[in-house]
Parts: C-alpha cells; sequence; structure tokens
C-alpha cells in the first residue's frame, strides 16, 4: 500500500507485526520479502506436510538474509468429550453448512466441476465448508491441545483460532485448553 496512514499510532513507538498469507508461490514470495510472519495453510492431512511449509518459508526468507515466523489458522470445537465434539462440529459444519455461500467462494476461484476432477472439486467443497482454509480441530482439551502441541512442534509460532459461537464457546476453550498450553509451555502463563 502507499500513501497509506494509520491512527491511533502503534504503542510505545512500536511497529506492528506484519503477516501475510499465501497460498500461492507467489504469495509466499511476496510474504516472505515483505513481511515479518507468514501466514500459512496447515495440511489437512499431514504434519510432516505442515512442517515442510514451515521450513521452505523459513529458508526462502534465510536466503534473503531475513527470519519470518510462521502461523497457521484453525477451527476449535472443542466440547468434554470427543464424540460430543464431533456431534456439534457435524450438527453445525456439515449439516448446516451454508452451500451456497461456499459455492460462491469456489465460483470466484473458478473450482467447479469445469475446472477440476468432480472428486477434487467435492473435497474442496466439504473444506470450504469446514472452516475456509483453516485446520478444524475437533475434540475433548486433551486432544484439541495436542493437536496445537503438535502444529507447534511442526515448525508453527502460533495459530489463529476461530470458534462457532465465540459468547458459548471461548470461556470453556480458555478454561480447559490454555491451562493445559501453559503446562506444555507452549503459553506464557498470564494469569494469577
Ligand atoms: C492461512 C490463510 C488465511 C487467510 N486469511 C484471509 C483473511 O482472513 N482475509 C482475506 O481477505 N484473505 C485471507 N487469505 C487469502 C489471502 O488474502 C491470499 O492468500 C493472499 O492474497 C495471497 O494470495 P495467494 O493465496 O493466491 O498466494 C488467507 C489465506 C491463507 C493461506
Amino acid at each position: 500500500m502507499k500513501g497509506v496512514r494509520g491512527k491511533p499510532k502503534p504503542y510505545g513507538g512500536t511497529r506492528p507485526l506484519i503477516m501475510n498469507a499465501g497460498a500461492s508461490a507467489v504469495g509466499q514470495a511476496f510474504a516472505v520479502r515483505n513481511c515479518d510472519a507468514f501466514f500459512l495453510q496447515a495440511s489437512r492431512t499431514s504434519l510432516a506436510d505442515t512442517a515442510q511449509k514451515v521450513k521452505n518459508a523459513q529458508n526462502a526468507a534465510r536466503a534473503q538474509g531475513r527470519e519470518i515466523g510462521c502461523y497457521t489458522v484453525g477451527v476449535v470445537s472443542c466440547r468434554p468429550t470427543r464424540k460430543a465434539a464431533e456431534d456439534y462440529f457435524h450438527h453445525c459444519i456439515v449439516e448446516h453448512a451454508d452451500w451456497s455461500a461456499v459455492d460462491s467462494i469456489l465460483a470466484m476461484k473458478n473450482i467447479s466441476p469445469q475446472t477440476v476432477p468432480m472428486e477434487e472439486f467435492l473435497t474442496q467443497r466439504r473444506h470450504y465448508a469446514q472452516g475456509m482454509g483453516g485446520l478444524p480441530i475437533v475434540g475433548d482439551p486433551d486432544f484439541v491441545a495436542a493437536q496445537i502441541a503438535d502444529l507447534a512442534k511442526a515448525g508453527l509460532t502460533g495459530i489463529g483460532l476461530s470458534l462457532v459461537n465465540y459468547a458459548d464457546e471461548l470461556p470453556y476453550f480458555a478454561d480447559e485448553v490454555i491451562g493445559r498450553l501453559e503446562r506444555m509451555g507452549l503459553r506464557e502463563k498470564i494469569r494469577s
């Protein structure tokens, strides 16, 4: 952006961390050239693939003398049992998916049965309904914390999480998952 002015100014004379998402090679190259951090899509099938994406971005940055953090995005459904979490996820995100919105998004990206094989189209459709590019993390607090820990082991610095219903779900997530992440050393303890 050019000629952009920010007001209010960032805290204490600092500048904000600049993070850029990218799924394409061009998007990644832009982030690596211009930003402090890269926001990437974690693999839904392989932690090793996610680790490789992190490594590739960090190596590309190092080749330019820069160190970048990599972040990803996830959609959490956390309930006291895995079954309850899966039922909730299924109810909200599978049974009540907004398929017309999903198909509009896919059409904007030129993903249709005419442009990609049917199987690929159906997979993309399911993935976009289930968290757009975000990784669904569905389970009890131990499982959710372990999944986030695995992403950290894959080299990710952080994750932007969303919930279906923040008012209902954030207190439970904060009470049950944050403490586990603190005990695993993945978060600083900020509460007394
Ligand atoms: C993990 C991830 C999160 C994203 N989140 C957003 C978002 O919140 N808002 C948005 O407008 N675009 C979002 N995007 C799309 C980016 O704007 C897009 O990736 C970027 O412009 C680079 O283009 P590319 O993906 O074709 O490389 C996201 C993309 C990724 C990979």
